[in-house]
């Protein structure tokens, strides 16, 4: 399996810090924020990672990160001309990803979980994709999930009113067929190909599984006040220091299970 990291994008809503710097540069606690997700896929043995960022950009990653030998991954290097959304990110990396499935993770989301069994999981199925809820006090600013009998039926981006304060999370677990669905997108009213369109699709098919993530996760982009919780969390709990993390459940019924709210 192979594993992208999305790191372009404008990162309108922590300006004036995205003015100069890359917001996936930005420090969080004692590293740049790419590094974290970085290491999470590390960890769960992802070792072919491409990264995707604007072309203003791309040279700073290279700068901080590489080949990759420094973590033991190998990294390359692609670039999206335009803030385009992250389902056309996604599209750029086709020939990269080659046939295998693909794990995709935004670059400004830290998860204290060791995903490796979710990628185990989804490495199992014959085909489909695979998304990580988490419980929010704010779901207003994410993707959620609409769950009727524990069964995940839709996703609504950013709706004024939340079905549930299940949030989608930035990792995606995808067969090589989200290429080919990609290519069926229009752009949303923000003129962005949404990566919600992509996970509904999967909805619709049938073959869309999530998980409950358990441990804490923290969405860096979403505001100054996530940015700054964020690094607490990350001081706090170890995060990417010594990554010996809570255990994951498998599968999750979503209506039974009790989480602790980010
Ligand atoms: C994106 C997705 C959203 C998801 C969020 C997680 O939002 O569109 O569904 O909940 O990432 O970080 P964005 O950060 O691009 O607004």
């Amino acid at each position: 399996m192979k594993g992208v990291i999305l790191a372009g994008g404008t990162g309108s809503r922590l300006s004036p810090l995205t003015k100069v710097t890359n917001k996936h540069l930005l420090p969080v606690y004692n590293k740049p924020m790419i590094y974290y997700p970085l290491l999470t896929l590390k960890q769960a043995g992802i070792r072919d990672i491409m990264i995707v960022s604007g072309k203003g950009h791309v040279g700073s990653f290279l700068e901080l990160l590489g080949s990759g030998k420094e973590f033991g991954v190998n990294l390359k290097y692609d670039i999206q001309e335009r803030a385009g959304g992250i389902a056309d990110a996604l599209s750029l990396v086709e020939d990269f990803v080659a046939g295998e499935d693909v794990v995709v993770i935004l670059g400004d989301n830290i998860f204290q979980d060791d995903i490796s069994e979710y990628i185990a999981n989804f490495a199992g199925k014959k085909n489909g994709a695979c998304i990580a809820l988490k419980e929010v006090e704010n779901p207003r600013s994410y993707g959620v999930a609409a769950i009727e009998d524990g069964k995940l039926i839709e996703i609504i981006e950013k709706p004024s009113a939340p079905k549930s304060n299940l949030a989608v999370t930035g990792l995606y677990m995808y067969d090589n067929h989200v290429f080919d669905v990609v290519k069926t997108l229009k752009p949303s009213q923000r003129g962005e190909l949404e990566i919600t369109d992509v996970n509904n699709h999967y909805i619709k098919q049938g073959t869309m599984d999530h998980f409950i993530v358990s441990g804490f996760w923290g969405d860096c982009g979403e505001s100054f006040d996530s940015l700054l919780y964020t690094a607490e969390m990350v001081k706090t709990l170890s995060i990417g220091q010594q990554r010996t993390q809570s255990k994951l459940t498998k599968k999750c019924d979503t209506k039974t299970s009790s989480l602790p709210v980010r």
